[in-house]
């Protein structure tokens, strides 16, 4: 039988289809509204572990009774079993991609990547595009040495775990802007590269550390965008999406725009 995947539905000629908006909220219907505003700006929605603790897998399907895709961002990292039935029930509750962490290692994601394409060809359902976490854009160079005991520098790390995932099947990883560059030279340009922690001129850092501005994650080479406090946390989310799409469509016609916080962009 032959599978579809997800995979051939990444759409990288619209700004629309590339910006994802991350429901870090506590209401369910809260997020819900935000979904209903924002679904002619945007395509795809992260629903991460705060969201759906509070409100479970209907939060998924409302989502997608509104018209919304849905990057659930649950970050699987377990042993290989469990994260694969736990991929094959997110590929049923009909997710657009979803991820697991590349530090569970190539046993987890070949056996996640197998299991999961195999259900979803036996039971006819498109397979999710599955990405694999490399290095928490929240994480510092201090933090993965003397807190994670890896010695690695964060760029040496990233590119280590994309190549990992990459060898072991995955579509792409989530990382920073700031490793773009390094993982497209290692894993080429069909791997896909998912970008959080962005911020628009002028907006907090929060807690991430390795922060990018749109256009300038856009010139690196990111496929995808995720975006949360400065949409979720702005007084008019609509406004503050449509400033990043802005943003995301002067990426390489602007001089001098803004890269990581405190650098030239390259
Ligand atoms: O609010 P903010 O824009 O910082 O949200 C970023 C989102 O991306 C959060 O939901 C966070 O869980 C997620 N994320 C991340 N770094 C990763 C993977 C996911 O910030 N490496």
């Amino acid at each position: 039988m032959t599978m579809k995947s997800n995979i051939t539905e990444t759409n990288k000629s619209s700004m629309k289809d590339r910006l994802i908006v991350a429901l870090d909220m506590e209401s369910p219907e809260g997020a819900l509204a935000l979904v209903r505003a924002l679904k002619k700006s945007v395509s795809m929605f992260k629903v991460g572990s705060q969201l759906f603790t509070k409100a479970g897998p209907d939060i998924v399907r409302k989502i997608h009774g509104l018209g919304g895709r849905v990057f659930l961002d649950l970050k699987y990292h377990d042993i290989p079993s469990t994260v694969a039935k736990s991929g094959i029930e997110a590929a049923r509750l009909g997710v657009f991609m979803f991820n697991v962490h590349v530090s569970g290692g190539g046993t987890m994601m070949k056996q996640c990547m197998q299991m999961v394409s195999e259900s979803c060809g036996r039971e006819g359902i498109t397979r999710p595009v599955i990405i694999g976490v490399t290095v928490l854009t929240s994480i510092c160079e201090e933090t993965l040495r003397d807190d994670i005991g890896i010695s690695r520098t964060i760029p040496e790390q990233v590119v280590h775990l994309a190549m990992l995932a990459k060898q072991d099947g995955l579509d792409g990883v989530v990382a920073s802007a700031q490793e773009i560059r390094g993982i497209r030279d290692a894993c080429g340009q069909d791997f896909l590269i998912v970008t959080p922690g962005i911020r628009p001129s002028g907006s907090a850092a929060d807690d991430q550390s390795r922060i990018a501005s749109p256009a300038w994650a856009m010139e690196q080479g990111a496929d995808y965008l995720v975006v949360g406090r400065p949409i979720t946390g702005s007084p008019d989310p609509l406004k503050a999406v449509q400033e990043i799409l802005e943003e995301m469509e002067g990426a390489g016609k602007n001089e001098g725009f803004q890269g990581p916080r405190g650098q030239e962009a390259k």
